[in-house]
C-alpha cells in the first residue's frame, strides 16, 4: 500500500476501529490457546473492542493464527490484519541457552545467526513480532530475569543487542524474519534490591552511562518496536513518562517504530499512584508514546471518552495509529495476513538439524569452566566414572522464557554422555529442591505437582545412598546440580544464590569419597558457589543450555571441545554481597589498601567476586605479552593503536577472548575502576603466538554528566588488556 492509501485508510476509520488498532489482547479473547505470562484478572473490554483489537500476544502455531487472523479480519469494518507478537526470547521450538549463557560466548556473530533461526522457525508459525532482544543491564543476581539478560556490562549488551535485531530483522523482506521489539525501555534491570517490578532509582549519570547505550544500540540497529518497562523510574512509571519515551527515545535517538506497553503496565500506573483512573492512566500513557496497550482494559475503556471530551487531540490517537498501520503495511500484511506463516513452511523449519548444530555451538561456546584443579578435565573414556544428580537424567535444559520450546526435544546429560560411555552408571542422588513450603508458596503448582517434585523421606535417602554406592565403584564422579526452571526467569527473585541444602549435602557426601568430582551447574543466574568450590575437582557452569544441552556439555567433559565462556556478570561468594559488579566506581578505601577493619569489605566476607567479569578458563592456558601503545599522548581526533601478544604455550587448540578496558583516571563524575571498550575473540592453534590489534579512538573515551550530556576530558587513561578478568597488562595515555 503507498503511504496517501494509508492515510486515507486511517480517514475512513472510526474512533472505535482507531482505538482498536492500539489494543493487544491475548489467545483467549480469541477462544485459542492461552499463554499468558502476568496476572489473569478479568479485563472488561466489550465484545465490540475484542472484535476491533489489532494484535495478539503469544498466538501462535500457522493454524492458530489463521483462524484469529481470518475471524478479525472479517470482523473489521475496513478488514485489517492483525498484528501477531510472540515472546521468542531465545529460540522457538529450536532453544539456545539463555541469553545469559550465550553471551559468556562472546561471540556476536554466531547469536545472530541463532536470532536468524529463531526468527525463520517462528515467523513459519505465524508469528510476525518478537518481543526480543532483552536488553535491559543488571548488576544484582537475586534478579529472576538476569536469565534473560546479557549481564552486567553496557557495552557487550549493546554489542549483543545490535546483533540480535540483525538477526530477527535480516530477512524480513523474505517473510522469514520478524520485527524486532526491544525492551524493557528503560533500566528494569536495576530494580531495587533485585525484586521483581521494585522500583528503580537512578542518577542521570548513571542511567545515561550504564543503562540506557544497549537501547540507543538497539534504535541504531533499526528495531521496529520497543516495549516500556513494568517499573516506575525516578518516581515515574517508564508506561507514562514523557521524557524517557518521546524525549528520549523518539526525539533525542530518533526512534519512529512503534511502542508498545509491558502485559498490563498502563493499567498498573494507577497502582503506581500515577493515575487516577483508567481515563487518566489512558491519557498519560499514550500523551507519553505508548502507542499499543498490552493487555490491559484502560485503551478500550478510557480512550474514546477524552476524545469526544475533548481533553485529548485526536491526532496524538492518529499518530499512534498510523505507527501501527504502517508496519503491518511494512511487513506485508494487507496482501498477505500471514506474512511467512504456511503450514509447509511449519512442517519443515522447525528443529531441523542445521539448527540444532547452531544450538550446540552455541552451548559450547556459552559454558564457562570456573575450575580444573590439575587438569581434571577433559576426561577420558577410559576413566571409570558415573553421573550423579538431579540434571544428570533430566531434560529440563530450556529455562523459563523458553515458552514455545518442549523438553522433550532437548537431549539430556545423560543422552550426551552416553555417546561417549554407553554404560555410564547414574543416579539422582537428591531433588532440585526439598522444600514443599517454599515451592507451595510460589502459588502456580498444585500439591501433586510438588509431591512429583520433592521425594518422601525414605526415598531421598535411598537416592543418596545409592548415588554413593555407585560413586564408591568409580573414579571420577560427574555430578548434576543447580536450579529448577522457575527458579530464574520472570518473578523468579530469590534472596539466597547458594545451592539448596539438599544438594550441599550431597556435594558433601560424595566428596568425603575421595574421588575426583566435576561439578556441572544449570542455573539461569550467577550462583554463590563458594562453600561448595573447594570440594571439587572442576567446575562448568552450562546455563540452561537448551534443546542441545546434554551434547555439548559431553563434547566439553571429553574434550572435542576446549572450553572458551568468559563470564558476563560477577559471581558472589555470598548471597549478600549483590549487587556485585565489575565496573563500579572507586572507593577511597579500597580493600587491599590496607590490613584491618577501616577498609571497604564486610566484616563477614570480602568485597570482591568469587569469580569476577570475563573470567573463565580453557583446557591449556594463554598467555599475554607485551601490551603496546604507539602514542603515549594523542588528540581527541586521533587514534591509539594498542598491540598485544598472545602465546598459546599449552598443547591445547584453543579460542581466547581478549578484552580492552579502559579507566578515565580523573574526571568530573568519577569512574569506573574499568569499563569494557572492547573485545576479540581469537583462536590459537598449541603453541602459536599471535598478536592481536584494537584501534581506540575518543568517542570510546566519553562519560555522561548528571544531566545526561556526553563529555569527553582531556587527562589520563589506563588501557587495560586481558583475560579472565583477573590476569591484566595496563598501560596509561593521555588525551591532550
Ligand atoms: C511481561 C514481560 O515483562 C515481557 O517481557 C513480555 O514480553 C510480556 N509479559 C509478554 O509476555
Amino acid at each position: 500500500m503507498e503511504d496517501n492509501q494509508l492515510y486515507s485508510l486511517l480517514d475512513s476509520m472510526s474512533l472505535k476501529e482507531k482505538i482498536g488498532q492500539l489494543i493487544q489482547l491475548s489467545g483467549d479473547f480469541f477462544s485459542t490457546a492461552n499463554l499468558s505470562i502476568g496476572p489473569v484478572e478479568k479485563l472488561g473490554i466489550s465484545p465490540e473492542f475484542v472484535k476491533l483489537a489489532g494484535s495478539a500476544l503469544n498466538v501462535v502455531g500457522f493454524e492458530n493464527v489463521k483462524h484469529v487472523q481470518d475471524k478479525q479480519m472479517e470482523n473489521q469494518p475496513h478488514h485489517i490484519p492483525m498484528l501477531f507478537m510472540s515472546d521468542v526470547i531465545y529460540g522457538y521450538k529450536t532453544i539456545f541457552p539463555i541469553p545469559l549463557g550465550f553471551s559468556s560466548s562472546w561471540n556476536p556473530h554466531l547469536v545472530e545467526k541463532a536470532f536468524e533461526c529463531a526468527a525463520d522457525e517462528a515467523s513459519a508459525s505465524g508469528v510476525q513480532v518478537a518481543f526480543a532482544p532483552m536488553i535491559d543491564v543488571v548488576h544484582d543476581a537475586r534478579w529472576g530475569r538476569v536469565l534473560e539478560s546479557l549481564g552486567e556490562d553496557p557495552f557487550l549488551t549493546s554489542t549483543f543487542a545490535k546483533t540480535m535485531i540483525k538477526g530477527l530483522q535480516n530477512n524480513l523482506p523474505d517473510k522469514k524474519g520478524l520485527v524486532a521489539c526491544f525492551k524493557h525501555f528503560a533500566a528494569y534491570g536495576a530494580v531495587e534490591g533485585g525484586r521483581e517490578y521494585n522500583s528503580v532509582d537512578l542518577s542521570l549519570s548513571n542511567l545515561f552511562q550504564n543503562y540506557l547505550p544497549p537501547y540507543k544500540a538497539a534504535v541504531d540497529a533499526g528495531a521496529k518496536m520497543a516495549m516500556t518497562s513494568l517499573t516506575t523510574l525516578n518516581g515515574i512509571p517508564s508506561t507514562a513518562d514523557k521524557w524517557l519515551l518521546t524525549d528520549i527515545l523518539r526525539k533525542r535517538w530518533g526512534f519512529d517504530g512503534t511502542i508498545i506497553s509491558d502485559y498490563a503496565s498502563i493499567q498498573e500506573i494507577i497502582r503506581h499512584g500515577f493515575a487516577e483512573d483508567n481515563e487518566d492512566a489512558a491519557f498519560k500513557a499514550l500523551n507519553a508514546g505508548v502507542d499499543i496497550d498490552m493487555k490491559s482494559p484502560v485503551y478500550a475503556n478510557g480512550l474514546e471518552k477524552l476524545v469526544t471530551n475533548g481533553k485529548l487531540d485526536i491526532e496524538k490517537i492518529n499518530d499512534a495509529v498510523l505507527r501501527v498501520l504502517r508496519l503491518k503495511n511494512d511487513l506485508g500484511l494487507f496482501e498477505n495476513p500471514y506474512f511467512g506463516a504456511s503450514s509447509t513452511r511449519e512442517k519443515t523449519s522447525l528443529l531441523t538439524s542445521r539448527k540444532r548444530a547452531l544450538s550446540r555451538r552455541l552451548a559450547e561456546e556459552s559454558i564457562v569452566l570456573l575450575k580444573n584443579k590439575n587438569n581434571a578435565l577433559p576426561l577420558s573414556t577410559e576413566e571409570n566414572m558415573v553421573l550423579i544428580g538431579p540434571y544428570a537424567d533430566n531434560h529440563a535444559l530450556n529455562g523459563m522464557w523458553a515458552i514455545h520450546g518442549s523438553k522433550t526435544d532437548t537431549v539430556s546429560i545423560l543422552q550426551g554422555i552416553q555417546k561417549f560411555v554407553p554404560n555410564i552408571p547414574t543416579e539422582k542422588g537428591t531433588d532440585l529442591r526439598r522444600d514443599s513450603s517454599l515451592l507451595a508458596g510460589l502459588g502456580f503448582l498444585s500439591e501433586q505437582e510438588i509431591k512429583r517434585m520433592v521425594s518422601s523421606e525414605k526415598e531421598n535417602h535411598h537416592n543418596l545412598m545409592q548415588a554413593i554406592k555407585i560413586s564408591q565403584k568409580s573414579d571420577t564422579i560427574i555430578l548434576t546440580l543447580g536450579e529448577e526452571t522457575y527458579e530464574a526467569g520472570e518473578a523468579g527473585s530469590k534472596t539466597n544464590l547458594e545451592l539448596p541444602e539438599n544438594q550441599i549435602h550431597l556435594i558433601n557426601e560424595l566428596s568425603k569419597l575421595g574421588k575426583k568430582i566435576i561439578l556441572i551447574i544449570i542455573a539461569g543466574r550467577p550462583l554463590a558457589l563458594e562453600n561448595v568450590v573447594d570440594k571439587v575437582d572442576a567446575i562448568l557452569y552450562c546455563w540452561f543450555p537448551g534443546s542441545e544441552g546434554g551434547n555439548a556439555i559431553a563434547n566439553l567433559l571429553f574434550g572435542c571441545i576446549n572450553p572458551s565462556g568468559r563470564l558476563t556478570m560477577s559471581f558472589p561468594r555470598v548471597s549478600a554481597q549483590e549487587p556485585l559488579y565489575y565496573n563500579h566506581l572507586a572507593t577511597g578505601r579500597p580493600q587491599d589498601l590496607a590490613k584491618g577493619r577501616f577498609v571497604s569489605k564486610y566484616i563477614d566476607a570480602p568485597a570482591n567476586p568469587l569469580y569476577p567479569f570475563g573470567y573463565g578458563l580453557s583446557y591449556g592456558s594463554v598467555n599475554y605479552l607485551n601490551l603496546k601503545i604507539d602514542k603515549e599522548v594523542f588528540s581527541k581526533d586521533s587514534t591509539i593503536h594498542v598491540t598485544v601478544k598472545l602465546i598459546n604455550d599449552s598443547d591445547f587448540d584453543t579460542t581466547e577472548v581478549v578484552q580492552l578496558y579502559i579507566h578515565d583516571k580523573v574526571a568530573e563524575i568519577t569512574q569506573p575502576v574499568q569499563r569494557l571498550i572492547d573485545f576479540k575473540k581469537v583462536e590459537l592453534k598449541h603453541d602459536q603466538e599471535l598478536t592481536v590489534h584494537f584501534n581506540i579512538s575518543s568517542n570510546q573515551l566519553t562519560f555522561f554528566d548528571n544531566r545526561g550530556n556526553e563529555k569527553l576530558e582531556s587527562g589520563l587513561f589506563d588501557i587495560i588488556c586481558g583475560t579472565n578478568g583477573k590476569q591484566h597488562l595496563t598501560t596509561t595515555v593521555r588525551l591532550k
